[in-house]
């Protein structure tokens, strides 16, 4: 299949994806979000792939986001759909995958790029990778999953301030927060991520896809919680905060929010 965002690298068993917007810091379009689900979708089918590790392109970003600039004029009804979608085809979609995916975050991963890296399985981050959920410094709140899946990871407290600050932690903090499960240097991060999916390779991808099923089915009481997110992200599209949030990002400023 061809694909104008991502790339595929297939060595033996193991297969890696490179999301290659690189101008854009990788950040999601719709276009992405559709190749990505059918790249999972294709590989999950394949038996002889028994490992995935997703990657941005370049030095600098994992992923910086959903793209802003294609959501900054949604409608409520848009932005609960943009939401939906986005975790129907990608988000969701990865978790529940049959096949472990790692995610190799070999630098910013931020908003739906952080929701991104955790919807995977678990995570490795280059010692210059940065996280985090700047949403609500949009006037809008994560969409993604970012909600649910961050507090599962590093705990409820943890998750309320990177949310209500929109702050970046860098990868020694995610580790130490149980966000990434190890930081390497930049230079060997894939490496890594490949020796991690060889030793995968060698057990039973049968018993591997009820693990990831059962693993989830555990944090199965939180899927209202994905809901209550889809409603109240397209909640923010109404707001005069999420119209200046967005603005000011186009434009490069400051956002001046009008507030409650
Ligand atoms: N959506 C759309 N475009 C994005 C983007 C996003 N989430 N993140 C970065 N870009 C674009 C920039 O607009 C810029 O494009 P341009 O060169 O055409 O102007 C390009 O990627 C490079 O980004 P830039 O901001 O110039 O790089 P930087 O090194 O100064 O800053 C970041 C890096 C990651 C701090 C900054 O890009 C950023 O804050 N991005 C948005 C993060 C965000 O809020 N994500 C959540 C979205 S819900």
């Amino acid at each position: 299949m061809k694909y104008n965002n991502i790339q595929i690298q297939k060595e033996n068993s193991i297969t890696t994806i490179t999301i290659n917007r690189p101008s854009k810091l990788n950040a999601l379009n719709k276009e992405t979000i559709q190749e990505l689900h059918d790249a999972f979708k294709d590989l999950d089918k394949d038996k002889n792939i028994k490992a995935i590790i997703l990657t941005g392109s370049g030095e600098k970003a994992f992923v910086a986001g959903a793209d802003i600039s294609e959501f900054a004029n949604f409608s409520v009804k848009e932005g609960g759909k943009l939401a939906a979608k986005g975790q129907k085809l990608l988000f969701d979609f990865v978790e529940k995958l049959s096949t472990p995916v790692i995610a190799a975050v070999n630098g910013f991963a931020l908003g739906g790029g952080l929701e991104l890296a955790m919807s995977c399985h678990f995570r490795v981050a280059s010692d210059n990778a940065r996280m985090g959920l700047p949403e609500v410094s949009l006037g809008v709140i994560p969409g993604y999953g970012g909600t649910q899946r961050l507090p599962q990871l590093v705990g409820k407290g943890r998750a309320m301030e990177m949310i209500m600050t929109a702050g970046m932690i860098d990868a020694e903090k995610a580790l130490n927060c149980g966000l990434v499960n190890y930081v390497v240097p930049q230079e060997e991060l894939l490496d890594f991520c490949i020796k991690l999916a060889s030793k995968i390779s060698n057990n039973s991808p049968v018993a591997i896809s009820h693990a990831i099923k059962a693993v989830n089915a555990g944090f199965k009481h939180d899927s209202n919680g994905y809901d209550a997110e889809i409603k109240a992200f397209g909640e923010c599209f109404g707001t005069a905060d999420f119209e200046e949030g967005t603005t000011a990002f186009l434009e490069k400023r400051k956002a001046d929010f009008p507030g409650k």
